[in-house]
């Protein structure tokens, strides 16, 4: 195996398992972060992170001694750019992050060596920003250095599965560097492993993010057209499901994260004149957390001064990622219809940092509310009983925006009950 010794460059939710699960597959591996916090936390044992069974992997790559931790790259033999991808205010793709991680390797960058960007980028990104940078080094892509785009496609709360068992995707500037990236994750993928050029690569990123932000796009409109008329969506979607080739997804608050609700873009903003779909998915999808705080309005009145405990920040269930959340904006929102706003996030209770009383406990939470709002269906959520609930609270409404609760449980306990897609008081 020509790669003993690698660099992965970026330690969050996908440089930290690449990093950790190449080590305790036998690589020598440097993490590097520009955050000298996460650097140092982790040179101490703490995990800045969560995702389940990532504190135990840590711990072995370590015990190991395959794993170490730094704030900046050294020479080895292939490197990982694993760093973020966010939108602007303007939607506009921000690699400000990829450029500078691909310009702290020049000074490193040996004649042989493999790199390859995971992070989530525009088409051409490989070639036409990250190669050029590279260059800078004196030696040139394809005939001195490898060079590959391998997008991640791995499920937050399933990563350190799926980073081993998902088919993998490599795109190599040539044919050399594809396979080179396949001689690389081999180490440890257990999933097909795919070749194809790097624009193909990012491109198939791209296309498997929007695919999933327009057909959420889709049920969210449905939703609406339900309530316009009088349908309970999730019943209407449960039966259109029945045909043999039909699978509409679920409604919801909104798309979050730092992949669905950001991808989209990257195709919007390369190529305006021929995305109109991709667009108006995208909008639709941002325009959810005001049609919910609308329907709340709707149906239960001026929010002034109403006592609401949000349940859940996170942008979808059993996971600590409040990034690009719509519950958050949901909250922000509620706020500005003056609604005291009491916020729950159980895996992360110290994330919301805006203008809302933030509390450790569900007790606490249900203690002293009038209305009860499910923003996000963890399980700690999905699983409660209206019955006990009711003892818990003073609450009387209880309000669903992800379909997490069922509503003859909550009105058989005596809550009136709201759920989008299916409105109704
Ligand atoms: N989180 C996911 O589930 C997921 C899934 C698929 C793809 N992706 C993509 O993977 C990429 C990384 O996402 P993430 O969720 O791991 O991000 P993250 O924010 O959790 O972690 C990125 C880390 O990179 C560090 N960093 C920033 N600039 C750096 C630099 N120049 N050098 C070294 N480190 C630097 C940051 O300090 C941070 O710790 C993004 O492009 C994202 O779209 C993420």
């Amino acid at each position: 195996m020509k790669y003993q010794k690698i660099c992965v460059l970026g330690l969050g939710y996908i440089g930290l398992p690449t990093a950790c699960t190449f080590a305790t597959h036998g690589i020598e591996v440097i993490g590097v972060d520009i955050n000298a916090e996460i650097v140092q936390g982790l040179q101490n044992g703490h995990i800045h992170i969560f995702e389940p069974g990532l504190r135990s992997l840590v711990q072995n790559a370590i015990q190991s001694g395959k794993l170490r931790f730094q704030p900046t790259p050294e020479k080895v033999d292939a490197f990982i750019i694993a760093v973020p991808t966010p939108i602007t205010p303007e939607k506009k793709a921000d690699l400000a992050a990829v450029k500078a991680a691909a310009e702290s390797i020049v000074p490193h960058l040996q004649r042989g060596n493999l790199v390859i960007l995971e992070s989530t980028s525009p088409p051409r990104t490989t070639c036409d920003i990250v190669a050029p940078i590279l260059e800078k080094s004196g030696l040139k892509a394809g005939d001195d250095f490898l060079l590959a785009y391998s997008p991640e496609r791995v499920l937050p709360g399933k990563i350190l599965e799926e980073i081993i068992q998902n088919t993998r995707v490599i795109g190599g500037i040539d044919k050399p560097s594809a396979s080179a990236g396949k001689e690389l994750y081999s180490t440890f993928v257990k999933g097909d492993i795919l070749l194809t050029n790097a624009t193909t690569a990012e491109m198939v990123k791209l296309m498997e993010n929007t695919y999933r932000d327009i057909n959420i796009a889709t049920a969210n409109e449905f939703a609406h057209l339900a309530d316009r008329f009088g349908v309970n969506a999730w019943e209407a979607i449960e039966i259109a499901n029945r045909h043999p080739r039909v699978n509409i997804l679920k409604p919801g608050p909104g798309v979050g994260g730092h992949c669905i609700s950001v991808d989209p873009w990257f195709l919007v903003e390369a190529a305006p004149d021929i995305s109109p779909l991709v667009h108006t998915a995208r909008e639709v999808n941002d325009g959810q957390p005001g049609y919910v705080v609308d329907l709340m309005k709707r149906k239960l009145g001026a929010l002034d001064g109403k006592k609401i405990c949000a349940l859940g920040l996170a942008y979808k269930a059993d996971i600590d990622d409040l990034r690009e959340s719509p519950a958050i904006e949901i909250v922000e929102l509620l706020l500005k219809e003056k609604a005291a706003i009491t916020v729950f996030e159980p895996f992360k209770p110290d994330g919301f940092h805006g203008n809302a009383r933030a509390v450790d406990t569900l007790e606490d939470a249900l203690q002293d509310c009038e209305i009860m709002l499910l923003l996000v269906a963890h399980h700690q959520f999905t699983g409660l009983d209206p019955h006990n609930v009711r003892q818990m609270t003073t609450a009387t409404v209880a309000v669903d925006m992800c379909g997490g609760w069922q509503r003859q449980a909550w009105e058989a306990a005596g809550f009136q009950f709201l759920k989008l897609g299916q409105p109704s008081i």
